[in-house]
């Protein structure tokens, strides 16, 4: 039994002191759940609201290509610089090893591998297997304008209620077809979209013009996606551009696993997400450490 003597002593109230506020700076996210607000820390920097999530979720509708080949030898090493990785459960269980340190966006969504048929997904997980295996968020496709709009709105829904559920946010893509044209029009109308219809984190393409238009006009944290391999200083450019108008960071699988030195290449977006370098400075970075490594 705990002893009563003395204790009135060491009571500390700091009764003149205000309670605590907790600084958070994840938009649209004060009003989440204890437990929402902790998974999405673990994506993104709470004071920053930043974050660099490496992306290798595509081999379940391309197979092994472009980089996807061997996952446990090219890229889960890579998540050691990364706030978090997005992929596939089933990567994640073959592939990448359980004490990884990154935040976790599982790939949640599934349909055909035919190109033309890209949006004729569903729900591809249940939430129950998103809690057991500790994501931090699911992701799906939504393909506004596109064929199988209303379906793929459907798996955004339902997976958002399961998701409240369960305190796990869900991180809409959106998903742009060859005959939709990225630009903030189109950008803006899709990622708001998927926020009002209860998203927390967005991800989607960079657009030259307007994209702080599309950003602002999100109530959540947009994600920039990096899309296909671009030369290093390019890549690193669009993602400056991106943060500098309002992204909270990016989403990038290619840009990443096909550059001549991966590792490398993730320090360097690193420094333009997290510490605001500037692409050259960024590049410079990058060639050093390749340069280094070359030598080595
Ligand atoms: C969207 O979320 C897609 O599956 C991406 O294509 C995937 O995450 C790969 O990323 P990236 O387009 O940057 O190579």
């Amino acid at each position: 039994m705990a002893d009563l003597e003395g204790n009135a002593a060491a009571k500390k109230f700091h009764s003149e002191t205000p309670a605590v506020r907790f600084s958070q700076n994840i938009r649209g996210a004060a009003n989440l759940d204890w437990g929402m607000q902790n998974r999405l820390s673990r994506i993104l920097d709470p004071d920053t609201g930043r974050t660099v999530v490496l992306a290798f979720d595509h081999g379940y509708f391309q197979g092994p290509t472009s980089g996807l080949e061997r996952i446990d030898l090219n890229i889960a090493p890579l998540a050691e610089y990364a706030d978090a990785v997005m992929c596939t459960r089933g990567a994640l269980r073959t592939s990448v090893p359980p004490a990884t340190r990154a935040g976790l966006v599982l790939r949640a969504s599934g349909g055909p591998s035919i190109l033309k048929d890209l949006s004729d997904e569903y729900t591809a997980m249940a939430m129950a297997d998103a809690v057991r295996i500790n994501a931090d968020a699911v992701a799906v496709q939504v393909f506004v304008g596109g064929e199988h709009e209303s379906r793929s709105i459907r798996n955004l829904t339902t997976l958002v209620d399961e998701g409240y559920a369960a305190g796990i946010p869900v991180l809409g893509v959106t998903a742009v077809g060859k005959e939709l044209v990225r630009d903030s029009r189109y950008l803006g109308l899709a990622t708001r979209i998927i926020a009002e219809l209860g998203a927390q984190l967005v991800k989607t393409y960079y657009c030259d013009e307007g994209f702080e238009d599309v950003v602002a006009g999100c109530p959540v944290p947009v994600i920039m996606a990096g899309g296909k391999k671009l030369p290093e200083l390019e890549a690193l450019t669009m993602a400056s551009n991106a943060v500098r108008a309002g992204a909270a960071g990016v989403d990038m699988g290619r840009n990443i696993f096909q550059s001549a030195d991966p590792a490398a290449m993730m320090r360097a977006v690193r420094a333009v997400v997290h510490d605001d370098a500037a692409p050259a400075d960024a590049y410079e970075l990058f060639r050093e450490a390749t340069e280094t490594r070359v030598l080595a």
